[in-house]
């Protein structure tokens, strides 16, 4: 917990933007220490009506009040934000981008190569306070800064530094597109389990139960993951069965083949802004 008030901005009010405003309000951040700015009507006023937080549709004046700036707009607009930014920014100011795919090197470009800057990458259980953030600081981030950025993403859930910016793109493959690997297996199970004879709502809950029992079981146990599973593989069990069946599928090489996939995209997406 940070023990002063920063007056935080939020440049963009929508999905990301209202997460982390709810983790930070439900976490007895005061609301007069936020502001957002966004053309989006319904998206302030959402917002604003939810959390009484000053809005605006002015980004300058928004930076200029702020001591932090969140940048939570779509990446391909991101650039047009920051070069307006840019003029009026003071050095000082924190500038945290929760673009996907846009470097660090590309925000110093736009903004000045001497700005503090943290770039990160959330995923969208942030939405329910479950969130998981990988957050890389460039050289100007003073230790307090990073105390800032770290409150301010675990109010969502987990954060983590990482200490080299390539890091982002593992971090993109392992936890910002996961909640879509996750949804497929899910999806996957529940048509298993109705072709199986259940109704949809009974295959649906006893997945989604399950998935949510083991996630607190390898939450709250001290054992790595592999032991909880050899834990309630019985020899000769159905368990046994499934697994071998998965084993014999290649599901190790097709996890990593497709979070490589992911992976190659995300340094591809990266490299579109040039070193
Ligand atoms: N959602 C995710 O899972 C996720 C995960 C990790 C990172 N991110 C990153 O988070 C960022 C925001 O994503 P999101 O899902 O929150 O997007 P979003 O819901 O579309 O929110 C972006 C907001 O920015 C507004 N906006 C457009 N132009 C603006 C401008 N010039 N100045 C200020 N605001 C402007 C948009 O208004 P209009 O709707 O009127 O255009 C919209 O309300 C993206 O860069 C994305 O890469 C998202």
């Amino acid at each position: 917990m940070i023990d002063q008030i920063y007056k935080i901005a939020f440049i963009g009010a929508g999905n990301m933007a209202s997460a982390l405003i709810n983790g930070l309000i439900s976490n007895g951040y005061p609301s007069a220490g936020i502001i957002v700015s966004d053309p989006n009507e319904d998206a302030k006023n959402s917002l604003s009506e939810r959390h009484q937080i000053q809005c605006t549709n002015d980004n300058k004046s928004a930076v200029h009040y702020a001591d932090v700036v969140i940048l939570a707009v779509k990446p391909q607009i991101l650039k047009e934000v920051a070069l307006e930014l840019s003029k009026v920014i003071q050095m000082q100011t924190l500038v945290v981008s929760i673009a996907a795919g846009v470097p660090v090197n590309a925000l110093q470009r736009w903004f000045s190569n001497n700005i503090p800057i943290v770039r990160s990458m959330p995923n969208t259980p942030a939405m329910l306070g479950a969130g998981a953030t990988g957050m890389y600081a460039n050289r100007h981030v003073t230790a307090d800064q990073c105390l800032i950025v770290e409150h301010i993403f675990n109010t969502v859930g987990y954060s983590c530094w990482l200490e080299s910016e390539k890091d982002i793109d593992s971090v993109t493959a392992v936890s910002g597109s996961a909640p879509a690997y996750f949804f497929l297996i899910f999806e996957i199970m529940e048509r298993a389990a109705k072709d199986f004879g259940l109704s949809p709502t009974a295959a649906k809950n006893l997945i989604l139960q399950t998935a949510k029992g083991s996630v607190a079981m390898a939450l709250n146990s001290d054992s790595e993951v592999s032991e909880l599973r050899r834990q309630v593989t019985s020899p000769g069990g159905t368990t046994e069965k499934a697994i071998a069946t998965l084993h014999a599928g290649n599901l190790n090489r097709l996890v990593y083949q497709a979070m490589k996939a992911a992976l190659d995209r995300a340094q591809e997406l990266s490299e579109q802004y040039g070193q």
